[in-house]
């Protein structure tokens, strides 16, 4: 049996486990079904078979609510596991702290939670305390960010995060013109935190398409910032970003009457805005403003798009995140391989986890509307500043 097959294999034994330990199969997941029971089953009973030991509740551990991505999946992860009838554990790790996760974590398999569903602070900080869940044969969801060195991970749900990359690479060969414009072209790099396993992909996806032009001399970085950790925003905080940005902006020289700035690759929405906050402090304008990338269409990136300060930002609906991660879970509790589409990309250093990957979605000023407010996703209100300052003025 090759790794993946047997990972697969491994998870829907261990999901087999739960549904029986459970009593979930044909009744669906049942709550507290004995209080105080152990984590273990218990063999021998009248049946035959285990006595049911787990209570149906979700343990939901999420890095941050000082980053705005981070809020609307919390809201919509309790709601949607509390309208399948799970209770949920829903804890964020302070701010960004990995000691305060990992605490949350080890409470949660104390407290017997059926399905943990983890997006890792520290993609590599888990191993210990995931082996207590693995222990307990606690099924490990990893959400958004893949978990590094533990087969306690069954599978991963995400956006593509490679293409999230390429996405962004692609809208600065096309705004550019890359492939017809002589150049060069000025362009800087603002990557994401690299605890972060997802920062990894979308560097290595946006460099996919724009390294070949940095090879051949199109593309320039002045700052001479390249590599991904040389680029890297711990903690993916905005006042970091804006900080190494102001430092680039003034070793380079960059501004509107100094030199010019094309492009800015930025790898989401809350570094974009430290970008777009130190070029805004440095005189820049929507008149002269470089193309910048960003990533989750936060409301705040939302307005700069219209406001013309930020190019594009990558729409990862929430919404199909949640309901992905909610079906995963009810297929584990009812003891069936839940559904993925890659067993291929994401190797967590046991093996490859089975993953599903949601599709990101380009989104700029020609189609906020339709993918954020059509959508029901953004309400327009949040929007109606901007909305008026760009709108002209109705002609008498
Ligand atoms: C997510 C991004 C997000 C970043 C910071 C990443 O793991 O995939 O969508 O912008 O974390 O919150």
């Amino acid at each position: 049996m090759n790794k993946p097959s047997l990972k697969r294999a491994l998870a829907f034994a261990l999901a087999m486990f739960v549904a029986v330990s459970l009593g979930a199969c044909g009744g669906g997941p049942k709550p507290d079904v004995e209080s105080g029971a152990t984590a273990q089953a218990e063999e021998g009973d009248a049946s035959g078979g285990a006595r049911a030991v787990f209570s149906a509740k979700i343990g939901i551990s999420l890095p941050t609510q000082n980053l705005s991505h981070w809020n609307p999946y919390g809201v919509q992860l309790k709601s949607a596991f509390e309208a399948a009838g799970y209770e949920v554990d829903l804890q964020y790790g302070g701010d960004n702290d990995i000691y305060t996760q990992l605490t949350q974590i080890e409470d949660m398999i104390a407290g017997n939670c059926a399905v943990l569903v983890i997006a890792a602070i520290d993609g590599n900080s888990l191993t210990t305390v995931l082996a207590g869940a693995k222990e307990k044969n606690i099924p490990v969801i990893a959400y958004d960010r893949l978990i590094m060195d533990t087969d306690a991970v069954s599978y991963y749900v995400t956006f593509d995060n490679f293409l999230v990359g390429v996405k962004q690479g692609e809208y600065i060969e096309q705004t550019l013109d890359l492939k017809n414009a002589a150049g060069p072209f000025n362009i800087e790099l603002i990557g994401g935190d690299p605890a972060d396993t997802n920062a990894l992909y979308f560097y290595n996806g946006a460099m996919s398409i724009l390294s070949p032009y940095v090879d051949s001399g199109k593309l320039v970085i002045p700052s001479g910032q390249t590599e991904q950790l040389a680029v890297a925003t711990e903690g993916w905080n905005t006042e970091k970003a804006q900080a190494r940005f102001e430092d680039i902006i003034s070793s380079v020289g960059y501004g509107p009457n100094g030199k010019k700035l094309d492009a800015v690759w930025a790898a989401n929405d809350s570094t974009a805005q430290g970008v777009t906050d130190a070029l805004v402090n440095a005189g820049y304008t929507k008149d002269n403003f470089p193309i910048l990338t960003g990533q989750d269409c936060d409301f705040q990136s939302v307005r700069n798009i219209l406001a013309g300060l930020q190019g594009m930002s990558v729409f990862k609906d929430t919404r199909t995140m949640v309901n992905r991660v909610v079906a995963m879970t009810e297929s584990i509790m009812r003891g069936e391989e839940p559904e993925f589409n890659d067993a291929e990309t994401y190797d967590n250093g046991t093996g490859i986890i089975p993953s599903y990957l949601c599709e990101p979605l380009i989104c700029t000023v020609d189609n906020w509307r339709e993918l954020l407010i059509d959508s029901g996703y953004h309400d327009e209100s949040l929007f109606s500043e901007v909305l008026a300052e760009i709108q002209p003025s109705p002609e008498r």
